[in-house]
């Protein structure tokens, strides 16, 4: 699906939710007057070790009310025990999100999480209260089961992905996140997202993530809407991140509320996704751009790391090892075998080896922690020509946790949590920008 061919306002089946088009109420909204008393309330979903609790938390205004976080299949629950530790029990719940009646849930301003990314498609179309229903297990249903049951709902939502979810799934380019678009907007969101790189913005650690924020009661753009404008000067994330350029045009188009429909045809037959890594989107129509960020000198890996007498044996590489971790972080070129017999031919680049202290550090993932060799891992050069792994410490530096945020769990659930966490520093900076809209608006 490229640009379409409609003039500016959608057909009547495509026609915005009639809560897009209410008018802004001229009451002082309450989340005014809560950012205006230094309390923006804010349900944290996946909340993991509590990253968007860190960085809503350092931008002031904000105050998580309720927190959610169970990790499926495992009796221990070390994330939701840090984040316990670190921020109490109270308000904290460790059960599967599918399992927690909406009741259960206070009101709150904000809506925040980082959830997987998953198949969105819509199995069925049930002729029940809202009448659409998704796969059973995909955490996107479970946001928006809370958004729909909330009486009062959350007036923003800020949510964060891989930012492939853009164009997933394969065979159907860019359906999944036009499944949640849809249904955001029938809910009476307009939507903005960002595909934000971490360390163009002066932050410590390549961490490429797209941030998706909904907001409700705004009033449908009207025919002199500059979409170019708005996600380079106005939107969130023109403002609370302004240094970016456009590199490409504008894309436009509609997105038909039926998301049974929607789900079976979205881009049928096509490679590309329409949703470049900047839009808007606004009673089901879809501004879309690409844009590059001018990027911003800072941190840099040397800058996070411990001095050597705080590094723990364990993480030094012993020698006889080295040669099974340049193998890995190698270059590659050989045929390979499959259990079952079958060769195919297996090519792969070099990384960086050891890591580069001057640059920002590549991303950290979830099998970060271990002694075993591995091309993904971290390995540092120490002074003394030693190699290293990263530490707990410093991987949380890499995503701007204070330091020992996760102490007290094994070190590989530490390396996990990270792996699984954002940068922090992204996040106070969308605080900021929301908690002053708070005020100003
Ligand atoms: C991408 S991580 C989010 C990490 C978080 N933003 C942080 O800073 O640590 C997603 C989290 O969702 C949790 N999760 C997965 N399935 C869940 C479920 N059914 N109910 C509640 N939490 C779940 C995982 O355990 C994981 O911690």
């Amino acid at each position: 699906m490229a640009a379409s061919g409609h003039g500016w306002w959608p057909d009547p089946i495509l026609a915005p939710a009639h809560h897009a088009l209410k008018k802004q109420s001229k009451k002082k909204p309450a989340a005014r007057k809560q950012a205006a008393m230094g309390s923006l309330r804010v349900a944290e979903l996946f909340a993991g070790v509590g990253g968007f609790r860190i960085g809503l938390e350092r931008a002031g205004a904000f105050q998580v009310v309720w927190s959610n976080q169970w990790e499926p299949g495992r009796r221990k629950q070390h994330a939701s025990e840090v984040y316990t530790a670190r921020f109490g029990t109270e308000h904290h719940v460790c059960s599967d999100i599918a399992t927690v009646p909406t009741s259960d849930i206070p009101d709150h301003d904000l809506l925040v999480g980082g959830f997987p990314c998953q198949d969105y498609s819509v199995a069925s179309t049930l002729k029940n209260a809202k009448g659409l229903v998704g796969r059973k297990g995909v955490l996107w249903w479970q946001i928006h089961r809370i958004l729909d049951q909330k009486k009062h709902k959350p007036r923003w939502l800020l949510l964060e992905n891989v930012d492939r979810l853009l164009g997933s799934p394969a065979g159907q380019r860019g359906r999944d996140f036009a499944v949640m678009l849809a249904s955001l907007n029938a809910l009476g969101y307009t939507v903005e997202w960002r595909v934000i790189n971490a360390a163009e913005h002066g932050m410590p650690q390549r961490r490429r993530r797209v941030f998706i924020f909904g907001e409700r009661g705004v009033r449908m753009p009207g025919p002199r809407f500059d979409a170019h404008e708005y996600l380079l000067k106005e939107g969130l994330f023109a403002c609370a991140f302004p240094r970016a350029e456009a590199v490409g045009d504008i894309i436009r188009f509609p997105i038909v509320n039926d998301l049974a429909r929607l789900s079976r045809s979205f881009n049928q037959g096509t490679s590309r996704s329409p949703f470049q890594n900047a839009g808007y989107m606004s009673g089901g129509l879809v501004w879309t751009m690409r844009l590059k960020a001018v990027p911003t000198e800072g941190k840099v890996l040397g800058d996070v790391l411990v001095p050597p007498d705080q590094v723990a044996p364990a993480y030094f590489i012993p020698k006889r090892e080295l040669s099974k971790w340049k193998y890995l972080k190698g270059a590659k070129k050989e045929s390979r075998a499959t259990a079952n017999g079958h060769r195919y031919h297996y090519a792969e680049g070099a990384m960086v080896f050891p890591d580069a202290l001057d640059r920002p550090s590549r991303t950290i993932v979830t099998g970060e922690g271990g002694p075993g060799p591995s091309r993904f891992k971290h390995v540092v050069l120490a002074p003394d020509g030693r190699h290293r792994r990263l530490t707990p410490v410093e991987l949380e530096r890499l995503n701007m946790f204070p330091d020992d945020h996760t102490a007290g769990v094994p070190d590989n659930w530490r390396a996990f949590f990270m792996g699984n966490a954002l940068v922090t520093g992204v996040v106070e900076r969308l605080g900021r920008e929301l908690a002053r809209r708070a005020v100003d608006r």
